[in-house]
């Protein structure tokens, strides 16, 4: 029977998470070493509509006709039909797989979206654009978060480092020297949208501060653009720690993620901040890369569950 898979990858965030999803500019890169995979196997002996998920890793396995319209993977396949015009799906079993953690921060959810939307398309014989494929990621991330700001989408469709402004033309950033990164997963996890509705309620109670501290780190990731771009990869540490400071400040890091970011620096770190939502998931540190095992080793002994070693590549 024909199959067609595609896979897409992991992200994080560099700079700018939560101030993002109220207009300030953040960076993400593509994290390779993780990814979604979704494979389309048509059963041409049934009836069209007769479509099956198969996700093992979350235990899923059911008809899209069981599944609600607004559960993330049928909405993936009802928004595809619709953008492709198709008057009726063929029948067919969708297999997703995933290695990126779930509830972690690193974007598992519009990978996986990504991953559903280029297979089913393409194996339909009309390969859904790139910008098609993160807008409608974007619709089911709003079924998972509420107020996403788009920058997972984003990362994940294009697999290259942006600079993300809400409402702004796409932005792939221009790195100049390669760089290490270190990702500790603190291995709880924190679902984004409950940390965001968290910050919005702090926001809606004392706008002030919060404005301020969003203000800080717009102006962090601008400057973190520049380090990208230049190669000044000591700044870019500077920026990380800033930029955790803040967060810190506005009440989504945990004590395990001060752990981490703390045991990194001690380690030779050149910076080290939270990633994604906060309050649990991943966080990340800028190491020269023959420091990168020793760190990985440091993380893991403070209490990481797991660590990626990734490297930022020139673009
Ligand atoms: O999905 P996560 O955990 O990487 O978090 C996304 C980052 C936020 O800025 C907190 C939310 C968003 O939509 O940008």
């Amino acid at each position: 029977m024909p199959a067609y898979y595609a896979t897409a990858p992991g992200k994080i965030i560099l700079f700018g998470e939560h101030a993002v999803v109220y207009g300030r500019p953040a960076i993400a890169v593509p994290v390779l070493q993780v990814r979604s995979k979704a494979t389309v196997t048509f059963d041409l002996r049934s009836a069209p509509g007769k479509v099956l998920f198969r996700a093992p890793d979350i235990n899923l396995e059911s008809a899209l006709s069981d599944l609600p319209e607004n559960h993330p993977l049928a909405a993936v396949i009802w928004k595809a039909a619709s953008a492709m015009n198709l008057s009726h799906i063929p029948a067919c079993t969708i297999q997703v797989a995933s290695n990126i953690p779930i509830a972690g921060g690193m974007g598992s959810g519009a990978a996986v979206s990504v991953a559903i939307l280029r297979a089913f398309s393409t194996s339909l014989g009309h390969p859904l654009s790139d910008e098609q494929v993160s807008k409608l990621a974007y619709e089911v991330e709003v079924l998972h978060h509420g107020t996403p700001s788009g920058i997972d989408n984003t990362v994940i469709t294009y697999a290259k480092p942006v600079y993300f402004k809400k409402g702004d033309m796409l932005e792939i950033l221009k790195v100049k020297h390669p760089f290490t990164l270190v990702i500790g997963d603190t291995g709880i996890q924190s679902p984004t949208a409950s940390v965001v509705g968290d910050v919005r309620l702090a926001w809606e109670k004392a706008s002030e501060p919060f404005e301020a501290f969003f203000n800080a780190i717009g102006a962090i990731s601008a400057s973190a653009r520049e380090a990208i771009e230049s190669g000044s990869v000591e700044l870019l540490g500077q920026l990380m720690n800033e930029n955790h400071a803040r967060l810190q400040d506005m009440n989504v890091s945990s004590p395990e993620l001060d752990r981490l970011v703390e045991a990194a620096r001690s380690a030779g770190a050149l910076g080290a901040k939270l990633s994604g939502a906060g309050r649990g998931g991943n966080m990340i540190a800028l190491v020269m890369p023959d420091n990168s095992e020793a760190l990985a080793g440091a993380l893991a002994k403070a209490g990481a569950k797991r660590t990626i070693i990734t490297e930022v590549r020139v673009t």
